[in-house]
């Protein structure tokens, strides 16, 4: 009898390992999951930026060539030149060519992974996110306004932050651009509500047609495009829950859609 107890126990003992190590296996798989559709939104991210990339040097690109076309002139025809001339032309090309290693440094910076959680000015992630986009914008003549009462301070993986934005407002533009919007605008807007830091992102091209709205937040989900991978707001909201302890959420206004990511002060 006694034996048999004994028996019971290790068995149920024996058991319980398995089903904890069962669980352990499971967690580690989940982890791995996470990780890969971090991965794969990165990846749709990065196809957004590459046109994006392209869109932002084309202007500084012909600023260059513009800048020594009268140069080219002069000393065609003439011999003599201005040296005030050569040293203006050259200074502006310093600051274009600057301006282009900046971007290319805010799109590297993009895209390598943070590797610590850092105190962050949300301006400043918000005006390099802008160097980022900002030129896929202009090439739709979507005006971007941006309306800031605070600059509050962040503690977090600072892309993580971009990331969001970044996929927020490429939703935007696409839907701006498809369904060729006049007068298209993306407001973007910072402020402090009860100890929350609050971005709210609109746009007016005419609202998400999408009932219940928050199916957009559902992997997988996209809807009216030809290229969409669905990820974005998935993992937008992911972000936002698991890495920043906020909210993300979504409505129509009169215009068009209205997103709003309200983070804990830290
Ligand atoms: N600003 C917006 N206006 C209208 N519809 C939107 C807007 N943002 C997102 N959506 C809708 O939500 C869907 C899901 O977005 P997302 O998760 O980024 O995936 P994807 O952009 O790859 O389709 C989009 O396919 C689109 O139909
Ligand atoms: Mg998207």
């Amino acid at each position: 009898m006694r034996q048999t107890k004994i028996d019971d126990f290790l068995e149920l003992e024996h058991h319980n390992k398995e089903l904890e190590k069962k669980i352990q296996e499971e967690v580690a798989k989940n982890r791995e999951k996470d990780k890969l559709m971090f991965q794969q939104s990165k990846l749709a991210s990065l196809g957004e930026m590459l046109g994006n990339i392209s869109h932002q040097w084309r202007q500084p690109l012909m600023e260059i060539n513009s800048l020594f076309l009268p140069i080219e002139a002069k000393l065609s025809l003439t011999d003599t030149l201005d040296k005030e001339e050569v040293l203006e032309a050259i200074q502006k090309l310093n600051h274009i060519t600057r301006y282009m290693s900046n971007t290319i440094d805010d799109f590297t910076d993009f895209f390598s992974t943070d590797k610590e959680k850092i105190k962050f000015k949300l301006l400043e992630q918000i005006n390099s996110t802008i160097n980022i986009i900002s030129g896929g914008l202009k090439a739709h003549n979507i005006k971007l306004d941006i309306i800031i009462q605070k600059n509050p301070e962040l503690i977090g993986y600072k892309n993580d932050y971009s990331q969001v934005l970044i996929n927020i407002i490429s939703n935007a533009k696409d839907i701006l651009v498809q369904r060729k919007i006049e007068n298209p605008y993306i407001k973007i807007s910072i402020f402090e509500e009860n100890n929350n830091i609050v971005t709210t992102v609109e746009d007016n091209a005419g609202g998400i047609n999408v009932i219940p709205i928050e199916k957009i937040f559902e992997p997988f989900f996209t809807y009216q495009k030809t290229n969409g991978s669905g990820l974005g707001l998935f993992m937008s909201k992911l972000i936002i829950e698991k890495n920043l302890n906020g909210k993300l959420e979504v409505k129509n206004y009169s215009q068009g859609a209205f997103f709003k990511i309200t983070i804990p002060k830290n």
